[in-house]
């Protein structure tokens, strides 16, 4: 199954995707930021890199038709965000419906958005946690395909609660890939079906 990642930072989620031996070939990592910690990580790996600085474009949708063109020439079965901090333009998300998928630090529907940690503390949940999703043209409520709950503890902050729930987000993302690659997630009637056991 060929994979292409977009990041923009970090990219924790990636390498976590990178080493959990999955049944992938990760085609091409795509950043919107040059500097971006992911993309020295994938040069590394020998993986292929690509930055598209999206301030030298004047609209989203002209920096997303590029960015999509980019992602095409790789041919992925699999389009994953981890860590892609800008907001995708109805039409890409239309080219990729349905082999687009994202994680989200927190329990969705809860605290769509960003500033996840801070909200869940501010609002007391005792649970918050990490959600995988098809991404569609709702921002954050597309079919979840997997979540992990950690607990709130009276102590924490943004800081703390954010490392536990990132443990997380590194277990359940590489397991919902492996899930795609093997064909088993399938999204019937707005919801993701997982064919077999999870
Ligand atoms: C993670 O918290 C992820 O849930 C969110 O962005 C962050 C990316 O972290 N979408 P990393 O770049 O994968 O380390």
């Amino acid at each position: 199954c060929r994979v292409v990642v977009l990041l923009s930072g970090r990219g924790s989620n990636f390498r976590a995707i990178a080493e959990a031996g999955l049944p992938i070939t990760i085609a091409a990592v795509i950043s919107n930021r040059p500097d971006a910690a992911g993309l020295a990580y994938a040069r590394d790996r020998g993986i292929a890199v690509c930055a598209l600085d999206h301030r030298a474009h004047a609209d989203r949708e002209s920096f997303d038709r590029l960015l999509a063109e980019e992602i095409e020439r790789h041919r992925p079965a699999l389009v994953v965000l981890a860590g892609y901090m800008r907001i995708l333009s109805p039409a890409f998300i239309a080219r990729f419906e349905g082999r687009l998928l994202n994680i989200h630090p927190s329990l969705l529907p809860m605290f769509p958005g960003l500033k996840t940690h801070e909200r869940a503390l501010a609002e007391g949940v005792k649970v918050h946690g990490c959600t995988v999703h098809f991404v569609t043209a709702d921002l954050d409520h597309g079919p979840i395909v997997i979540q992990a709950a950690v607990p709130v503890r009276a102590d924490d902050t943004p800081e703390i609660l954010g490392a536990r729930v990132l443990q997380q987000e590194h277990r359940i993302y590489p397991e919902a890939v492996r899930w795609f690659a093997e064909g088993r997630l399938a999204i019937e009637d707005g919801r993701v079906n997982l064919r077999g056991d999870p």
